[in-house]
């Protein structure tokens, strides 16, 4: 299959480049590098040995996506691209919405007019809001997201249901996320947050590599075992080869389904943080704080349906997360920078 990864620069979509030329498949990337950088396609170049078409535009850009569907022929589309930073969304509503929404609509209008009607997308667990219970599966009520990022996500999977609707041509795979970390095993690709990361195993990495001086640990009071907040950590290398499955899904049916991405085990911050230290033998001097405005206790995913539609499921254990994560860190302590 010939793949059209848009974002594909980036740390969930570089992951999947690599995973989609290990199975054989050709991949073109369009990205505008606002928050990613060449070297990482060039690196996925180098791991595997396959070349990558390269376009640098924006999504939102009618005009550079027609001559890209122009001069190529997809089988399917993957859309990673848009702004994902939760705390800057509340900042800049309109940026957001703008800039996902609009991306969305083009790339989807562009598929339509060249035939090219598979599509994957990068949801989130975002858009299941406060949950009531977990672990948190696919057909459960969403009550509304806490942020702008969230809500452009759930407004994108809206979207996507509707062209569904409309047209029984399309087959859409709406992937929902929980929380990727790890890197690639190599140390050569991996999450390059611009600045001060705001999620939790970038944060570690950078105080274990000496640029931040201790994480804080946001809130010990939670319903949880250790009162620090659960989460369902995935290794980014799963998650990329359950794009390499949701493609081959979506080649096989038109319609929807939504399909969570997660491991179904939940890990507590206070677990990662001993995991990190225990694996690499590096200590992650930390202080509690209080707990950060939008977060819940405990967020993990029911995995089955991903097991049952996609016959995928997470293999990798939080050792492998925290070695691979701290390995890229270590190697490329400036991210792609030299
Ligand atoms: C966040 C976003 C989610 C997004 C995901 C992308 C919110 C409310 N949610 O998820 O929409 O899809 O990132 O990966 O922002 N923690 C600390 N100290 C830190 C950072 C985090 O204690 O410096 C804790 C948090 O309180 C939480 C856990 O670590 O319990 C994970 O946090 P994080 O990595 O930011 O992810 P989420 O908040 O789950």
């Amino acid at each position: 299959m010939h793949i059209l990864t848009t974002g594909g620069a980036g740390f969930i979509g570089s992951h999947t480049c690599v995973a989609l030329l290990e199975a054989g498949h050709s991949v073109t990337v369009v990205d505008n590098f606002v928050n990613s950088q060449k070297e990482a396609v060039r690196r996925v170049e180098e791991l595997t040995g396959k070349s990558i078409k390269l376009y640098e535009a924006d999504c939102c850009d009618r005009d550079a996506m027609e001559k890209i569907f122009d001069e190529n022929h997809f089988d399917a589309v993957i859309h990673f691209a848009g702004l994902k930073a939760v705390g800057e969304s509340v900042q800049q509503p309109l940026r957001y919405y703008r800039n996902n929404i609009d991306s969305a609509l083009t790339v989807c209008e562009v598929m339509g007019r060249h035939g090219c009607k598979r599509i994957v997308f990068s949801s989130s667990a975002t858009v299941y809001g406060v949950p009531d219970e977990v672990p948190l599966r696919e057909d459960m009520f969403c009550k509304g997201c806490t942020n702008p990022y969230g809500w452009t996500k759930y407004m994108i999977e809206k979207i996507l249901m509707g062209l569904c609707d409309s047209d029984p041509e399309w087959s859409v795979v709406l992937l929902r996320y929980f929380n990727p970390i790890g890197a690639h095993e190599s140390g050569r690709i991996g999450e390059n947050p611009n600045g001060i990361p705001n999620n939790l195993m970038p944060f570690i990495t950078k105080v274990a590599v000496g640029q931040l001086d201790h994480l804080n640990v946001f809130g010990n009071d939670y319903d949880t075992p250790d009162g620090t907040g659960v989460r369902d950590y995935i290794h980014v290398v799963d998650l990329a080869r359950g794009h390499v499955h949701a493609c081959d899904y979506a080649m096989t049916r038109t319609g929807c389904d939504i399909i969570n991405l997660g491991t179904g085990v939940g890990y507590s911050v206070l677990d990662i943080v001993n995991t990190f230290e225990k694996v690499n033998g590096i200590k992650v001097p930390y202080v509690i704080g209080p707990r950060r405005a939008g977060d819940v206790a405990a967020c993990y995913a029911d995995p089955k349906k991903a097991a049952e539609v996609l016959h995928w499921k997470a293999e990798k254990s939080l050792e492998d997360m925290c070695r691979d994560s701290w390995r890229w860190q270590k190697n490329n302590p400036n991210g792609y920078s030299a």
